[in-house]
């Protein structure tokens, strides 16, 4: 496998879509459309989108913690099988918006089922493949808030509705973990105008592959 595989992490509000749509956008540029794969979990493929619509049916708020990370992994075990290793193979510089770090600090963290618990259902779901590189958009809570009601009230969905202190906990477990890993997961200040975290995205990604950007 010939490849590259990037992930993109954050809480919520970060900005990580837009972020990914501008680094997409100039690595096309760059390399071609050929190159480059965007992909996002859950989902990327028909069967992982079907469970990602169950995840996030807002009438399913009666869903198990468990069950809930056990469909996410699942729906990561499909993504792999059907798009990652493919792009892999056929060379292409994979940017996967979330991957099992958000597992651990969504469902391990945020929802009490243990980090570690969590590591063990998803070392069977990815088999090994971890990204080369991992991007993690850090934010402040209550700014990371602020700029999901402002900017899209119309999408929140069933996991944006949690309190305050659930975004806390979910971005106190990335933190641990960027720092548990600090060679594979770069932690960019995503508090900055964003035109400055799209400079320090494209920095953090040329100091780790030098022929990109
Ligand atoms: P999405 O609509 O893709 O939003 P975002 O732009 O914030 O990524 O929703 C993804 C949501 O799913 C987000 O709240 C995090 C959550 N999630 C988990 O809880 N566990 C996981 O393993 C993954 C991949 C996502």
């Amino acid at each position: 496998m010939t490849g590259k595989f990037i992930s993109f992490e954050g809480p919520d509000g970060a900005g990580k879509t837009s972020v990914m749509a501008q680094i997409q956008a100039d690595l096309e540029q760059q390399l071609g459309k050929a190159r480059v794969m965007y992909t996002r979990e859950p989902g990327g493929n028909h069967i992982s989108e079907q469970i990602r619509r169950v995840l996030f049916d807002n009438q399913n708020t009666d869903m198990d913690g468990r069950t809930e990370a056990l469909l996410f992994a699942a729906a990561r075990r499909q993504h792999i099988v059907s798009e990652i290793i493919p792009g892999l193979k056929r060379n292409q510089v994979i940017l996967c918006d979330r991957y099992v770090d958000s597992s651990i600090a969504y469902q391990g963290a945020g929802r009490h089922l243990g980090e570690q618990e969590i590591w063990q259902i998803n070392q069977f779901a990815i088999d090994g493949l971890l990204p080369d590189l991992t991007i993690y958009l850090d934010v402040e809570s209550e700014l990371g808030l602020r700029r999901i009601a402002e900017h899209r009230s119309d999408q929140v969905n069933r996991l944006d509705k949690e309190q305050l202190s659930f975004h806390r906990t979910v971005r106190k477990s990335y933190l641990r973990l960027q720092q548990e890993s600090p060679e594979r997961i770069k932690l960019i200040d995503a508090g900055q105008p964003l035109d400055k975290v799209i400079n320090d995205v494209k920095q953090t990604i040329h100091t780790k592959f030098p022929d990109l950007f």
